[in-house]
């Protein structure tokens, strides 16, 4: 037993503010960070939507929604991450904004904090360079809507320990996720095998394939998908996939994982998904 109790989290957006949810529901205390209070205030409004639709729908006490709520704490400060127990990063993907913060994390942590990233596609091995002590690094990647999607993939840097990955695999299942265990390769399993799939629907929509409509009706009915893939890259962020499909582009070095243009160009727009009220559909 690792004795995890109190979780530092970094970055409120949808998955930093969904896994934020997702602990405190099973019975940790976290500390919400982000560069903003705007930010943070957004990520808590959030989890308090979330819990309040499942008082509604009598899925949650109030009771306990209220006890859950006082586990949370928000701080701008990366420094209050001194008393945690585990911290999962979860910031946008751009490897030296990620470096940065684990190097300023080595300085503020105590001693045997857990380190994960939150990361879809960057190696943790590189990440965990930037610590000196890379065997507490880990990724633990979650999947979005956090709250409801159960897997947990977990990421196994070079160096990172036996110990590191039961703890990872510990907190995976006291969420109630089903953990998976992937070799630090770009993408991990998930996103190797998802993201060329979503990208692909992108350069069929721009070749005139079909419509947005009937490329997600295709893999809505034709393989039970519970989205369609244009729906889905809305939902998880035109720049997230992005930014994947470059990380694998670039590490393989395969024309296979060439970013869609279209898809480049949306993101240069701003037309990011749901969080921008516009991507395929209209929000
Ligand atoms: N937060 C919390 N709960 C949410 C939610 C959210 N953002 N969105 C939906 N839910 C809950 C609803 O409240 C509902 O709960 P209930 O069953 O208790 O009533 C339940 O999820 C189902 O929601 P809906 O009835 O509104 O809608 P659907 O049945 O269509 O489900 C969905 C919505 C769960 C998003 C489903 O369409 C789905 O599973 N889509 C695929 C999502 C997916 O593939 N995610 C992985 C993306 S890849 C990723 O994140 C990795 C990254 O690195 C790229």
């Amino acid at each position: 037993m690792s004795n995890i109790k109190n979780i530092f989290i970094i970055g409120s957006g949808q998955m930093g503010s969904g896994i934020a949810q997702t602990a405190l529901q099973s019975g940790y205390h976290v500390t919400l960070n982000d560069a903003s209070d705007e930010a943070i205030n957004r990520g808590i409004k959030n989890i308090e939507k979330n819990l309040t639709r499942l008082v509604e729908k009598g899925k949650l006490e109030q009771g306990k929604k209220d006890e859950f709520l006082s586990h949370l704490q928000k701080t701008i400060e990366l420094r209050e991450a001194a008393d945690a127990d585990l911290i999962i990063e979860a910031v946008y993907e751009d490897i030296n904004v990620k470096k940065k913060i684990f190097a300023e994390l080595d300085r503020i942590a105590k001693p045997g904090a857990l380190f994960a990233s939150n990361t879809s596609s960057i190696s943790i091995t590189e990440i965990a360079s930037s610590t000196k002590r890379p065997e507490q690094v880990i990724g633990m990647h979650f999947f979005n809507p956090v709250p409801v999607m159960k897997l947990l993939e977990i990421t196994r840097g070079l160096a990172t320990s036996d110990k590191a990955l039961e703890m990872a695999q510990e907190v995976g299942n006291k969420m109630g996720k089903v953990t998976i265990v992937s070799k630090d390769s770009p993408g991990f399993i998930v996103n190797r095998l998802l993201d060329p799939m979503l990208n692909e629907a992108v350069n069929m929509l721009d070749e005139g394939v079909g419509t947005v409509e009937d490329i997600d009706k295709g893999m809505v009915n034709g393989c039970n998908h519970p989205m369609g893939p244009l729906a889905l890259t809305d939902l998880i962020g035109l720049d997230v996939i992005l930014a994947v499909m470059e990380v694998l582009y670039r590490e393989y070095g395969d024309p296979k994982y060439r970013p869609s243009p279209l898809l480049r160009k949306m993101v240069r727009a701003g037309y990011l998904g749901r969080k921008t009220g516009k991507g395929f559909y209209q929000y």
